[in-house]
């Protein structure tokens, strides 16, 4: 028996834990594990919103059973159709034959497509409800949000709004559920992480879908992962809303790639600058060492990024390149920018890098630094010019930091 957890009158959480999964969508670390968060409402009618990843359907059937008893489902809502959520669809439309589908056009598109499930479609659009008797739900479209066919789905009366992957974090939820059950300086960083690698991309959509839900009601947000919020619904909105416009804090973060240590000597002399001038918060990422994942977390939090790179092959060093390539793809705007590198015999590292940046129309703080080997007084004192001068602008930019 479990125990079942409530967050409203007839609403009940039935998240489970995945502590096994390496890598979420076979790319992004789940060092700390993720949570796939369902939800269900029993009221006249029941309704379940999204599945959960297919491996945990057992635990989760029976958290269902042990809610509902022998009931049947009569709604199946589909906010996001990605299978870490809507892996348990064939086994819900087995134990409940008449259950209603319910999704907008692209939903079923996809249900198709990853499924072959033709039947009980229900389909709504934008602004449709569903009374399922004391409780009514209505659809909120909100594409992008990660997939074309992602929606929100809002419980008028208790003032829930079921996101989906919006508002999801990585890590499991260890016992506690709700944001003030937990420490959540441990969630804010994984639910960057999240944004940053999975949500990012589609920042405009996210600004569209704030829009939409300005005005309405909340005492809950429901995510498909890690921690349901009801403490800071207002803090996590606008959490939401400097994310997706790019808003940073004062810091610097220095991600280099190097083959014999050249390129790491310059990181560690401009940050070292970067520190006698008041930066704070710095953070050297070698980009071989450090997964990609939490380094455009970084980037999304600070405002400063210094790229160094060794050439390699009459290029960018490889994993310094994969960098400057998701950075590329998520549009990433508004961020300061140097580079820096060594050369050995040609100058590939420095020039693909500063090639690269003007694709991103970010600000460059100064010349680049670039060393033949160790670095030596010219290079050392154009280091000392490029950290003055990242630390000159977010000073400007920071006054009061
Ligand atoms: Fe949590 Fe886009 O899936």
């Amino acid at each position: 028996m479990y125990n079942s957890i409530q967050l409203a009158d007839d609403i009940f959480w039935l998240g489970v834990n995945d502590r096994k999964t390496h890598l979420f969508e076979n790319l992004w670390p789940l060092d700390n594990g993720v949570s796939y968060n369902s939800y269900i409402i029993v009221d006249e009618k029941i309704a379940l919103i999204d599945t959960v990843e297919k491996s945990k359907i057992d635990e989760y059937l029976n958290r269902i059973h042990d809610i509902i008893g022998e009931r049947k489902i009569d709604y199946l809502i589909i906010n996001h159709m990605e299978p870490d959520h809507s892996g348990g669809i064939s086994e819900i439309l087995k134990e409940n034959p008449d259950i209603k589908i319910v999704g907008n056009k692209m939903t079923f598109v996809l249900l198709r497509g990853l499924y072959n499930i033709n039947t009980n479609h229900f389909l709504i659009t934008d602004g449709d409800t569903i009374n399922l008797g004391k409780h009514q739900l209505k659809f909120i479209i909100t594409p992008w949000l990660h997939w074309p066919e992602t929606m929100m789905t809002y419980e008028e009366t208790e003032e829930v709004l079921f996101t989906g992957d919006a508002f999801g974090s990585f890590g499991t939820l260890n016992g506690g559920v709700f944001d003030d059950e937990l420490n959540m300086d441990f969630y804010i960083d994984e639910m960057r992480r999240y944004y940053s690698n999975i949500v990012a991309k589609y920042s405009k959509m996210v600004i569209k879908a704030l829009d939409k839900l300005k005005g309405i009601k909340l005492k809950y947000i429901a995510s498909t992962h890690g921690p349901v919020w009801r403490s800071q619904i207002d803090w996590v909105l606008k959490l939401y809303q400097d994310w997706a416009t790019y808003k940073a804090e004062k810091g610097v973060v220095i991600v280099y790639g190097s083959m014999y240590g050249n390129t790491e000597q310059m990181a560690d002399i401009i940050a070292r600058r970067l520190s006698v001038r008041g930066i704070r918060d710095i953070k050297i990422y070698d980009a071989s060492r450090k997964h990609l994942s939490y380094i455009l977390s970084e980037i999304w939090h600070y405002r400063g990024i210094l790229i160094g790179s060794s050439a390699y092959n009459g290029g960018i060093f490889p994993p310094v390149e994969n960098i400057t390539r998701k950075l590329e793809d998520i549009e990433i705007k508004d961020r300061l920018l140097g580079t820096f590198g060594s050369s050995g015999w040609n100058k590939a590292g420095v020039k693909g890098l500063n090639k690269w940046a003007q694709s991103m129309d970010w600000e460059l703080v100064a010349n680049s630094p670039e060393t033949r080997g160790a670095p030596e007084k010219n290079s050392i004192a154009m280091c000392i010019e490029l950290a003055d001068a990242m630390a000159d602008r977010l000073n400007e930019m920071y006054p009061d930091k």
